[in-house]
């Protein structure tokens, strides 16, 4: 790939660098969450103070002034321009956007399938907006590409299915962004096979990303959620969330009818490398399961390898330690995707250009593999560049 001008005086580096872990909410979603009051929601204070997005449950604590609830929101979560400035100065090629969380998970059945189309086709128009026309770049590489969303709360699967089919022959779309509670009894749920096989059969790409975290008991309570912001719910609650929704679909055998789904988890898959020994000793202890004369049928797939062979992971764990740990689960470099997770963990400092959320995640791979090695510019973007398929 030849170098491309930046804006920023520092050349973009000479392999792809790719992210595949950025949000965007399509000026569309905002005017939607702008129309409600509960949870998601955004709240325009009467004064001249920036909007406050409230998206998750544990933000919306009546004892906090609206105008101090969940997080300020600005241009960063709707404004392709500033996708783009973020990604010049972090030397990032090509995004990979996805609607960012709840999605449409909130929507009655009637709205889902409106929504869903309207999202996939703004997201599909930004991507061709942003894309070179021939002969005008040096370059003929797109800078964005983008998920899907998904109308899980549809009255009929047929419909996710359908959207499934629809959406994989969008030019930039590369695969579907989902929560954890599939069509609201998790992600074990038999009633989701329809979109399994959806997914299988048009070789879509499953991007598994937290929304719900933890019941707020699990952190001793509002109060203590209060005391420490942010900080509970999305360093472990958020993980934890993904861990557990990827553990039922891998007991309920989910990976054994399916072989050939493809599933990208967020932030490193949670702690599921780090526990994959850990559930495959309890199954095996496990006198519910078949294979001790239980009455449950088990996993046929051992977890490891359901991790070499339909999982694959983002690299936004912002440790060395936690990245290895990614990369042995997978069982290889070439199943580890760089991230971000732009534009949430912003830098608290507006003078700061670089984003510290961002170089803890390259540093962390610099760290284990060593600045430009094959493996650190496989896991920054020549994966994603097959895995997705970025030059067809
Ligand atoms: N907080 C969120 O709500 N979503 C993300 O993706 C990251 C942080
Ligand atoms: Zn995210």
């Amino acid at each position: 790939m030849a170098e491309l001008p930046s804006t920023t005086g520092s050349p973009m580096p000479s392999f792809p660098k790719v992210d595949i872990h950025t949000h965007v909410y399509p000026e569309s979603y905002m005017t939607l969450l702008r129309s409600r009051s509960t949870v998601p929601y955004i709240y325009d204070p009467p004064s001249n103070a920036p909007s406050r997005l409230i998206i998750l449950s544990s933000d919306d604590n009546p004892s906090i002034p609206k105008e101090n609830r969940g997080r300020p929101v600005d241009s960063s979560y709707y404004d392709v321009n500033e996708k783009l400035s973020f990604m010049r100065t972090h030397n990032i090629t090509t995004s990979v956007i996805s609607l960012a969380n709840p999605w449409l998970d909130f929507l009655s059945p009637d709205e889902a399938a409106f929504w869903a189309t309207k999202i996939n086709d703004d997201l599909n128009a930004l991507c061709e907006s942003q894309a070179p026309h021939s002969g005008t770049l040096l370059n003929e590489s797109s800078l964005l590409f983008a998920f899907g969303a998904l109308p899980l709360s549809a009255p009929s699967t047929d419909i996710i299915a359908n959207e499934i089919n629809r959406m994989s022959s969008l030019k930039y779309i590369r695969g579907a962004i989902m929560g954890t509670s599939g069509l609201g009894k998790g992600l074990d749920d038999p009633g989701l096979d329809p979109v399994w096989a959806a997914l299988e059969s048009t070789q879509t790409l499953l991007f598994l990303h937290p929304h719900y975290g933890l019941p707020n008991d699990a952190f001793g309570g509002k109060e203590t959620i209060e005391r420490y912001g942010h900080v509970l719910p999305l360093a472990l609650g958020f993980p934890l969330e993904t861990t557990i929704a990827v553990t039922r679909m891998y007991l309920s055998r989910v990976f054994d009818r399916f072989p050939r789904l493809q599933i990208l988890l967020a932030h490193s898959g949670g702690t599921l490398p780090f526990l994959a020994g850990r559930i495959e000793s309890c199954i095996a202890h496990e006198r519910k399961f078949v294979v001790n004369g239980g009455d449950v049928e088990g996993p046929g797939k051992s977890i490891w390898d359901v991790l070499k062979q339909n999982i694959l992971l983002d690299a936004v764990v912002y440790s060395e330690v936690g990245l290895k740990a990614a990369v042995h689960g997978a069982g290889s470099v070439d199943r580890v995707l760089f991230g971000t997770d732009h534009p949430f963990f912003p830098p608290l400092n507006s003078k700061e250009e670089t984003w510290l959320s961002v170089t803890m995640n390259q540093n962390a791979i610099n760290s284990a593999f060593g600045e430009d090695s094959e493996s650190a510019k496989a896991i920054l973007g020549g994966n994603a560049a097959r895995i997705l398929k970025l030059d067809a």
